[in-house]
């Protein structure tokens, strides 16, 4: 580099860059988290350059030692940046040349920025994806933990919120795991397809100089080389993609922080937030509220927030790299963060919460519940459904109106109705245990549900 405060396209320019066109496009500030992966794919490039004869024995160790004590200053914030430093890219290319002077000018040889983000990017959204992925484990072990615990709790289960029949609360516990299941699924499937390296594409036509793209994954740890340049520095899908699997990982997380919400409402009381993850009142002494849960809950708009922002800048843009790819970092950036705040939380709210399992089962005491086991075991003994719905619907009915309930009802109104055990039918664990169906909410079910969500779990991590 000529002039220190020059930028690294200098040379066919005559006029520096106006001071707020380099503000408009200054990347620092954000781009700094990728100082380690762009070092990691600056000695990858290294070595690719030297096995293309570009850099002798001495040259490679020298540039990789420059890269990794660039990479050590940053890291313990002793690296000095300088306002000419536009992005990580070109600070760490300035903080290489500073100390190797002559020698550090051959570092971006073959490659282009283009490339170069694109790799660090993939390889930031990699290491990002393998820290949720064991958040999302966590929190996923909490659910089962709790699961195994209330295999037997009854409580009432509900369409509309409103009540429906009886379930176990290990049931619904799991339902939330098993969505987790499935963001686990996608976080895996997503890391294969984004193990890709782009180095060896330079600006979009590969160079001249015989790198190998292939060999440089393999230094990165990456499953595979791009294969179509242009390709390689215009694809953002692999962004795109892990904010749609944040997004849809973050609804998840809102809508059992929802449930959360709802459980422990004081006018339900079936559970409580441990204090350590409850909020008090500013005015009222009395209040303890569940912020945790209402943040997880909100939080999830900004990562759907992110997934728009992204597709927007995506839509419509030609392919080749466009500097409004810049844009591309700070939604990927806020999406991981936002996980890596709500998934731990909302861990901690569910194995240390108290659920109060004789509210549940007093909210079990209502009737309507049963209406559809009465309907069912008119079914069994031949009645055709509809009948069988509109004689348990009548059955209702008339109890009410003559200010009576089910269990009013005497053997003989049991024997007419013809379900001759029908006081037996109001019996929520009876209830449940009669689903003997895989996936229902039999106390056996959870228990064989909680066993091979737990073994989906844990079989396979994140590539990082
Ligand atoms: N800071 C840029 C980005 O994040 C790096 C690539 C710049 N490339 C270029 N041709 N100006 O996209």
């Amino acid at each position: 580099m000529s002039d220190d405060a020059s930028p690294l396209w200098a040379g066919r320019f005559s006029t520096p860059p106006a001071p707020e066109a380099l503000e408009l496009g200054r990347s620092l500030h954000f781009d700094v988290r990728l100082a380690s992966v762009d070092v990691d794919a600056s000695i990858a490039h290294v070595r690719a350059l030297q096995d293309a004869g570009l850099l002798d024995t001495e040259e490679a160790p020298a540039l990789e030692a420059a890269l990794a004590a660039v990479g050590d200053d940053i890291a313990h914030g002793r690296f000095v940046f300088h306002d000419a430093d536009e992005d990580i890219h070109s600070a760490i290319e300035r903080g290489v040349t500073d100390r190797l002077g002559d020698l550090g000018a051959k570092l971006h040889a073959g490659r282009s920025r283009n490339d170069l983000v694109v790799t660090d990017l993939r390889l930031w959204s990699l290491a990002a994806g393998h820290r949720i992925d064991g958040l999302v484990v966590a929190l996923a072990e909490a659910l089962i933990a709790r699961a195994r615990e209330h295999a037997g709790t009854v409580m009432p289960g509900t369409t509309h919120a409103r009540l429906a029949q009886p379930v176990t609360l290990g049931h619904h516990l799991l339902a939330h795991g098993w969505a987790l299941a499935r963001d686990l699924e996608r976080l895996r499937e997503w890391s294969t397809r984004t193990s890709t390296n782009a180095l060896g594409a330079g600006a979009t036509a590969t160079s001249t100089l015989g790198l190998d793209p292939l060999a440089t994954a393999g230094r990165l740890g990456m499953q595979r080389a791009f294969e179509n340049s242009i390709d390689a520095v215009s694809d953002r899908d692999f962004v795109q993609e892990f904010l749609a699997v944040a997004a849809i990982l973050a609804t998840h997380a809102s809508r059992l922080a929802s449930d959360l919400t709802r459980w422990t409402d004081e006018s339900l009381g079936w559970a409580s937030l441990d204090e350590a993850y409850s909020t008090g009142s500013s005015m009222m002494p009395q209040k303890r509220n569940p912020d945790t849960a209402e943040l997880a809950r909100g939080k999830a708009a900004r990562v759907a927030g992110d997934f728009v922002s992204l597709t927007a800048l995506l839509q419509g843009l030609p392919l080749g790299y466009h500097r409004d790819l810049q844009e591309d970092k700070e939604p990927a950036f806020d999406a991981a963060d936002t996980l890596e705040l709500v998934l731990p939380a909302l861990a901690g709210a569910v194995a240390t919460m108290a659920f109060d399992v004789e509210a549940m089962r007093a909210a079990c005491g209502n009737e309507g519940l049963y209406a559809t086991d009465l309907a069912e075991a008119l079914v069994r003994s031949g009645v055709p459904f509809r009948e069988a719905h509109r004689r348990t619907g009548e059955l209702l009915k008339r109890v009410d109106e003559e200010g009576r309930t089910l269990a009013d009802l005497t053997d003989d109104e049991w024997e007419r109705f013809g379900v001759p055990e029908g006081s037996g039918v109001l019996d929520p664990d009876r209830s449940v245990r009669a689903r003997t169906t895989a996936g229902g909410p039999s106390p056996e079910s959870v228990r064989a549900q909680a066993d091979s969500l737990a073994r989906i779990v844990s079989a396979s991590a994140v590539l990082s």
